[in-house]
């Protein structure tokens, strides 16, 4: 669906934010986009929607090349952050206006708004103004305007990270169940690893716009393909713990067992409880091992600060990093182990 190919971004000043970059996004997927500040999501996001122009490379929809394509004529639709609505027009006329630019008639365009107030849940407010909404009614606002256009794809940049904890996570659900009943085609941008994980079935991991990983969710979680990704994307991220050769050994908080049972297959770690935080379900710990190297422990067992442990790692759930930070040998799930 959408195909980018030896893309090179240089800004005016010289700042070069990408060189070399390939993607390719497949029809009717949610792609999300997820990376520390600064890595160059929001650039791609205006390089494709054509709002930057591209220094190298060409940015390929729907099998056309629409590098020298102006915005309008791309087919995506694009919701920002901002939700950069007409403050003194009512949410119907906030909808509606692009649509008349669009050379849209009058008929078809009341269709088209009755159809998309009801599908983000906003017909009984159709007359009021911004000010008389809720963020995450405005967000939605936002939304219908760019579902109005029937894009093929629709390109989102951090568009909940506005919005308070409870109604994101509510949002989440409602982008979900439209993605499903619209069909069309998402890239999402988030520097939220857990919101990542929640909404794409792709995601591509970004650092110093590079991709650092491109995969389903499982595979990025399951089996990162370097510590990058590996200390990015889980709450809390991969522990990654240098040895002596230069290489490092990571494993989850998640899978730190406490105890040294007889005949096991992984590794003992003796180390002190330095700080505990409850999470509700669980225990967050914070381990100095003997070595003086830190990691986090998750888990169900309340332990005092300051206590000594013996903890283990079962074979399985170690994963293994060459010098470079790359993964050292590819294995599936529950398969071959380091
Ligand atoms: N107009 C610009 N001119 C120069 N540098 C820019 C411009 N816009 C963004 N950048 C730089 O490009 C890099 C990527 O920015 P951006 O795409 O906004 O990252 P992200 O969305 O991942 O936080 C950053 O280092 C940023 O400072
Ligand atoms: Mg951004």
């Amino acid at each position: 669906m959408i195909s980018i190919r030896n893309l090179k971004k240089t800004y005016p000043n010289g700042f070069t934010v990408m060189e070399n970059f390939n993607l390719e996004i497949e029809p009717g997927s949610f792609t999300v986009l997820v990376g520390p500040s600064g890595c160059g999501k929001t650039t791609l996001i205006r390089l494709i929607s054509g709002l930057e122009r591209v220094t190298e490379g060409s940015i390929w929809i729907a099998g056309k090349d629409v590098t020298r394509h102006e915005p309008g004529d791309r087919g995506v639709a694009v919701v920002f952050q901002n939700y950069a609505l007409y403050p003194h027009m009512t949410v119907e006329k906030n909808i509606s206006f692009g649509l008349r630019n669009f050379g849209r008639g009058k008929d078809e365009i009341k269709k088209i708004l009755a159809e998309v107030l009801e599908m983000v849940g906003l017909t009984e407010h159709a007359g009021k103004k911004p000010s008389a909404l809720s963020g995450g009614q405005r967000q939605r606002v936002a939304l219908a305007r760019a579902i109005s256009k029937s894009p093929d794809v629709f390109l989102m940049d951090e568009p909940l990270s506005n919005l308070d904890a409870p109604l994101r996570a509510q949002m989440r659900g409602e982008l979900a169940r439209l993605r499903q009943k619209l069909g069309a085609t998402f890239v999402y941008i988030t520097h939220d690893q857990a919101e990542a994980m929640s909404l794409g079935d792709h995601i591509a991991v970004m650092d110093g716009g590079r991709i650092m990983q491109y995969g389903t969710p499982e595979d990025i979680y399951d089996l990162p393909a370097n510590i990058f990704t590996a200390r990015f994307i889980g709450d809390p991220g991969m522990n990654i713990l240098p040895l002596k050769d230069g290489r490092y050994i990571g494993f989850r908080g998640q899978k730190v067992g406490i105890g040294r049972p007889a005949g096991l297959d992984g590794i003992f770690i003796e180390g002190a409880v330095s700080s505990r935080e409850n999470l509700g379900d669980a225990y967050r710990y914070r381990i100095t091992a003997q070595d003086g190297t830190q990691f986090e422990m998750r888990h169900s067992e309340r332990v005092e600060v300051g206590r000594h442990l013996d903890m283990f790692v079962k074979r399985n759930d170690l994963h293994a990093f060459d010098e470079r930070g790359i993964r050292a040998e590819v294995r599936t799930p529950g398969g071959a182990a380091p």
